[in-house]
């Protein structure tokens, strides 16, 4: 396993590219398996977890090219409908297979994708989602097992307790492209890589409608083409590296970001003290020596993302004063702020919320990380703290942030990988 060695303090200039979106990438690739045609995915970020959803493909029966950030996934023969534990084990995303299988097979096996350390991770929605579409689904030995001759087109009401669900809402999506008839998704995500996958969709002959407001409406189609398709930025890639540009003072330029995608992050920072300058698709950031504390509570989109919680704590741990960060989607996520105190902040958790008094630095510490958005957090106070920062079990970055350490060094990050 791999360790990052930071020493904190180096100013940060020039520019970063945002990689595409990892969250629109799983899915996306999943919907190849909707059509025998080949598809052409451009701008793919190579990530561990775009690295498993891509084994994931070929265990089914998919050949699958990658060449630099273009992958095309082909016909090679029947697909299998077993999506097997091994692959989905380590990757949540890995789920949104479950809809192209049953749409296109009839059949799905796809294995419970188990919890994480930032929550449970149910999946009971997605099995309303493809039971409302006439599929009988049994859970059995750790899988989801779905079967439907020809699943019917249904409204669907798909938000939980904590609110609607993003690759639950990508799933009915995918099933409905080749149900018989109509579908309305009620309560649908609005995240803008759900939006990516309906466009990606309907590239390949699916005729849907609403995507990115809380009601899609799906029209069945007889069979779907191949496609090619360029995948948008990241988003969530984006808000970290502006997030780090505010916390590292630095007023380097972010390029390939649409900034319209983060106004919640935008409103925040304006209460922080920070203002943005965007044009077109690069962002550069100006930020006060004295960061004002701010109290934000998590949304799905258009609120502030979950996915930006962890890296929003790390900043707030520099105020001159205290803020209360509260995560209604995943109120368990919060392994950072142990990693973080040990920094250093001044943090304590009370029940889904993080209770956070600003100090005026951090200290360099040998740190551990625990899930992707956490380790994003720990590498931005390693960037400012003082001295020196050991940041272990840095593969949970790898699956999210592409080439992220030749990313910091080439904007001046004293930064170094060593196996541990
Ligand atoms: C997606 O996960 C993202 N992952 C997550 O990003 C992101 O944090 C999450 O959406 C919320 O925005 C990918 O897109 C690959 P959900 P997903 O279903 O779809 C509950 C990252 O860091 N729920 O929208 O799995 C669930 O417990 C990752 O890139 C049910 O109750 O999340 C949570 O409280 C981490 N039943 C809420 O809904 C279900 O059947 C939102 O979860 C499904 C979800």
């Amino acid at each position: 396993m791999d360790k990052l060695i930071i020493n904190g303090g180096c100013p940060l200039k020039g520019e970063v590219r945002i990689s595409g979106s990892k969250n629109a990438t799983l899915p996306i690739l999943a919907a190849t398996l909707l059509t025998d045609e080949t598809c052409v995915i451009r701008n793919v970020p190579r990530l561990l977890d775009t690295h498993t959803m891509v084994k994931l493909l070929k265990s089914l029966g998919k050949r699958v090219d990658w060449d630099k950030d273009r992958i095309i996934v082909m016909s090679n023969g029947p697909v299998n409908p077993v999506a097997d534990y091994k692959l989905v084990s380590t990757m949540r995303g890995s789920i949104c297979v479950l809809g192209p299988l049953l749409t296109k097979l009839g059949e799905a096996k796809v294995s419970l994708p188990g919890g994480c350390v930032i929550g449970v991770r149910p999946v009971d929605l997605h099995q309303k989602g493809i039971e409302a579409l006439g599929a009988k689904v049994t859970t059995e030995g750790g899988y989801i097992l779905a079967r439907a001759k020809k699943l019917k087109g249904a409204r669907v009401y798909l938000a939980g307790a904590s609110g609607p669900s993003v690759l639950g809402t990508a799933n009915i999506m995918m099933a409905a492209t080749l149900a018989q008839g109509e579908t309305i998704i009620e309560c649908a995500a609005c995240e803008p890589e759900v939006e990516e996958l309906a466009n990606f969709l309907n590239e390949m002959g699916a005729r849907i409608r609403g995507h990115g407001s809380p009601r899609i409406v799906i029209q069945g189609v007889k069979r779907l083409h191949g496609a090619d398709y360029r995948m948008c930025f990241d988003r969530i890639e984006g808000g970290t590296f502006v997030l780090l540009a505010a916390m590292a003072r630095a007023n380097f330029v972010i390029r390939d970001i649409d900034y319209s995608q983060l106004t919640a992050l935008d409103d925040v920072l304006g209460h922080i003290g920070v203002r943005v300058q965007a044009e077109r698709n690069l962002v550069r950031v100006k930020a006060p020596k004295v960061l004002k504390p701010f109290s934000i509570t998590t949304y799905p989109y258009p609120g502030f993302p979950t996915d930006l919680q962890a890296q929003y704590t790390a900043i707030m741990s520099l105020t001159n004063g205290v803020s209360v960060i509260r995560d209604t989607v995943f109120p368990d996520r919060f392994m950072h702020i142990a990693e973080l105190s040990r920094m250093g902040a001044r943090i304590r958790r009370e029940g889904g919320s993080a209770i956070v008094e600003g100090v005026k630095a951090l200290s360099g510490a040998p740190v551990t990380a625990s899930d992707l958005r956490a380790s994003a957090a720990l590498v931005m106070a390693g960037l400012v703290a003082k001295g020196r920062t050991e940041i272990r079990r840095v593969y949970h970055l790898d699956r999210g942030y592409e080439n992220i350490d030749k990313k910091l060094i080439d904007l001046g990050a004293c930064i170094s990988r060593e196996k541990e």
